[in-house]
Order: C-alpha cells, then sequence, then structure tokens
C-alpha cells in the first residue's frame, strides 16, 4: 500500500514498503539528490533531512516514521524556513564546502540548531554539529559560518 508523505510541503504517494530508508525514497524515487548518502548506518550526517523541523539521519528513517510529518530537504529548505537562507548567505560568503560532499547535511544540522539557539556558543555549535562529519575537515569554517549566520537572522528579526 502506498505511502503518503509531505515533503518540501509538496504531498508525495511512494509505493514502497514501510521499512524504506526515507534517502531511498529522497534520492531514487523522488530524484532530490542533494541529499547525500555516506555510511548509511546513522554515523555521518551526510543524509540529513528534517522531519517536522528536526534533524533526523533519513538512511536509518524508515518512510513509516514520516507518514504525516514533513520532510524537508536541501531542496526545500530556504523556501520554508527564512533562517536557512542566512546559512546558507553565510556559506556561500565563507567559502565554507571544499568536496561539497557532507555540506547539504551539515546546513540541514546548521539552521536546526538555529531554530533552538539563535545565539550559539562554540561549544553549542560543537555539540549539535559533532555527529556531522567532513573528510575536508572544514569545520573551523562551519563554525564560523553559523555565527555569522546568527547575526545576520538577529539584524533582519530587529529591523521586522
Ligand atoms: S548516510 Fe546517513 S548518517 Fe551517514
Ligand atoms: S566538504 Fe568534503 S566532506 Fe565536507
Amino acid at each position: 500500500m502506498p505511502v503518503t508523505i509531505s515533503i518540501n510541503g509538496q504531498t508525495r504517494s511512494i509505493d514502497a514498503p514501510e521499512s524504506t530508508p526515507l534517502l531511498w525514497v529522497i534520492r531514487d524515487t523522488l530524484n532530490l539528490t542533494g541529499t547525500k548518502f555516506g555510511c548509511g548506518m546513522a554515523m555521518c550526517g551526510a543524509c540529513t533531512v528534517h522531519l517536522d523541523g528536526q534533524p533526523v539521519r533519513s538512511c536509518s528513517t524508515p518512510i513509516s516514521l514520516a507518514k504525516g510529518k514533513n520532510v524537508t530537504t536541501i531542496e526545500g529548505v530556504g523556501k520554508i524556513n527564512h533562517k536557512a537562507i542566512a546559512v546558507q548567505n553565510a556559506w556561500t560568503e565563507l567559502q565554507v564546502p571544499q568536496c561539497g560532499y557532507c555540506q547539504s547535511g551539515q546546513i540541514m544540522s546548521a539552521v536546526a540548531l538555529l531554530e533552538k539557539n539563535p545565539t550559539p556558543s562554540d561549544d553549542d555549535i560543537d555539540a549539535a554539529m559533532g555527529g556531522n562529519i567532513c573528510r575536508c575537515a572544514t569545520y573551523v569554517r562551519i563554525r564560523s559560518a553559523i555565527k555569522l549566520a546568527a547575526k545576520q537572522i538577529a539584524a533582519t528579526e530587529q529591523t521586522i
């Protein structure tokens, strides 16, 4: 029986067993390839997406858990969450990516962090982002970009 999920604001009917990993559906069925496959074991964070705003490892999340929830991927997060635009701008301004493979997962985790904590300290960033592995070791630039995004978000919110 098809599973209905909401992804990036659109309702989609997925013809797959309920145990199918969400990542398979995102990449192979819906062709949203910005979300990456890294370890497949919830260890690296490359596959991070949001489920009702919370960061989850889509490689180890069965689609049954996404039923009735909003799934957001890197392709949609900038349209759904204004903080994501500030994060993506900061990533560009500070030239965070190197090979880029881990970066969609990094951005999804960073957006979720700033939703919970608008002024994260270095320790807060390390705690929230520690599960997102970067083989190119862009960690220092990631930390700087999160702080830059936090400043830009605060400045924007003051003017609203
Ligand atoms: S691919 Fe999902 S955590 Fe590594
Ligand atoms: S930028 Fe290459 S793995 Fe992170």
